[in-house]
């Protein structure tokens, strides 16, 4: 088994990381990621690799030197996997793919194991998954302090991990499924320093479909509903069996965007031709044409879901490629929606979150396709140029770009955006025949490496992760 897909154990705390080469003094912050790390179970191994329990993995940067903590969240998933008492809750084990773990999620006891991605939401930093149960965290020391929910009325029995931060109006976008006789997608509103949402628009859907993230922009928010759907009706039905495939693609469908403005609630919505994506990049309203450019890592079906269950894990991961693609929404009913390639076998992609909602030049993401190295990719959106990263052995997570100025958001415009990069790019890098990770620091403006800070272990693959001022 490849090291990024072995259970790691050990936790160590503030553990000070032997560095080659020179972290930049400017970074003062602290990079927390997530992701599954630990994947027996007293009867043997679970799945998906989806199903790994939660770890948060934390960089801290003061004055060149990097600090290490990592920590299993302490949740009831994690307690009962360790504790052994596999069968009650372990709602993944013995299912091989997403879409059984997905349906076992919506229908039985959804799952605290927050696996995917870290957020301050409400003034707390938590751990999300695609179930409401959210897993506050102290971001010092990763203790876990117990479970959030939202103290509100917005439905769905499934949310997005992804949500989209508009520092500007104070809030956080995302959505959540409602799966019943009536099924619905909802798009709501956090605002910043309140655990209450509010919806914005209700969409009914008569089989939901699989979404993992929504574009964002200053009027709209662009739900992608791709026909990879699920007939709610199974969810209705007791038994595991009937639903073991709920979800299923059809190509002969279109993939619609729902276009929600963000004001009224009103939603406008859009054909393309078919597609699957786990990710929005970027999204922006062109000054001079009415509608919206989103742009996504899209795959030509939903064959990537089965792909990442553990008997295909391996090569899945790595040979899975997708395509980073601009889309093009008309908004005043000129045609379908247009899609064109901006660049190929990428995956897990970033930007610097000053261009959020905004024409960008620079999208930073792994570069997949090669089952001896996965590296990482810097492409210039505006006309495809891309600078690479990679090492023979290496496999490198998430890039995650930290501008030198983080402030520059908020008064960003007065900031002229030169393209120029200023920050640093951060990934956590796997080197296969030293059996360790590594911290990778990469300059902004020259994609060459400034550092690798070492880790005491190999550290799993992990998903996502958030750099916190
Ligand atoms: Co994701």
């Amino acid at each position: 088994m490849h090291p990024w897909f072995r259970t790691l154990t050990e936790e160590v705390r503030d553990s000070s990381l032997t560095i080659e080469g020179s972290v930049p003094a400017w970074l003062d912050g602290t990079l927390v990621r997530n992701g599954p790390a630990h994947f027996d179970t007293a009867t043997g191994r679970v799945s998906h690799w989806f199903d790994g329990l939660a770890m948060l993995r934390r960089f801290a940067f003061d004055d060149g030197a990097v600090g290490y903590t990592n920590r299993f969240l302490r949740t009831a998933a994690y307690r009962s996997r360790v504790d052994g008492d596999v069968v009650a809750t372990e709602f993944g084990t013995g299912l091989t793919s997403l879409v059984r773990r997905l349906v076992a999620t919506v229908l039985s006891t959804a799952t605290d194991n927050a696996n995917v991605t870290v957020a301050r939401l409400g003034g707390r930093y938590v751990a999300l998954t695609e179930t409401p149960r959210m897993a506050v965290f102290d971001p010092e020391t990763l203790l876990t302090f117990g479970e959030r929910r939202f103290d509100d009325d917005v439905p769905g029995q499934w949310t997005a991990a992804h949500v989209e931060r508009d520092r500007e109006r104070g809030e956080v976008i995302g959505h959540t499924v409602r799966f019943g006789r009536e099924s619905s997608y909802h798009v709501y509103r956090l605002r910043d320093g309140t655990r209450t949402r509010t919806e914005i628009a209700r969409i009914p859907v008569d089989e939901p479909a699989y979404v993992h993230s929504v574009g964002l922009t200053d009027r709209y928010v662009v739900l992608p509903e791709v026909p990879f759907t699920a007939d709610p009706r199974r969810f209705l039905r007791p038994g595991v069996e009937a639903f073991v495939d709920a979800f299923r693609w059809d190509e002969s469908r279109p993939t619609q965007f729902h276009v929600v403005d963000r004001d009224d609630g009103s939603v406008r919505t859009v054909d393309a031709p078919p597609f699957f994506f786990f990710h929005t990049v970027n999204a922006f309203e062109p000054a001079d044409r009415d509608g919206v450019v989103v742009d996504l890592v899209a795959f030509e079906d939903a064959s990537i879901v089965d792909a990442l269950a553990f008997d295909r894990v391996e090569r899945g991961v790595r040979e899975a490629t997708g395509d980073l693609r601009r889309y093009w929404i008309p908004l005043d009913g000129d045609g379908p929606a247009t899609g064109r390639p901006i660049a190929e076998h990428v995956a897990l992609p970033r930007i610097d979150p000053v261009d959020r909602r905004r024409p960008y030049r620079h999208a930073y993401a792994q570069r997949t396709g090669d089952v001896d190295t996965t590296g990482l990719v810097r492409i210039d959106v505006t006309d495809g140029t891309e600078t690479v990263w990679r090492e023979r052995g290496c496999f490198a997570g998430e890039p995650v770009f930290v501008p030198r100025n983080q402030q520059s958001e908020a008064g960003r415009d007065s900031v002229v955006r030169d393209g120029s990069d200023d920050g640093v790019v951060l990934a956590v890098v796997l080197d296969r025949d030293a059996e360790r990770s590594f911290l990778l620091v990469l300059d902004g403006s020259t994609f060459e490496e400034r550092a690798h800070a070492w880790l005491p272990h190999a550290l799993p693959l992990g998903f996502h992760g958030e750099y916190f001022e």
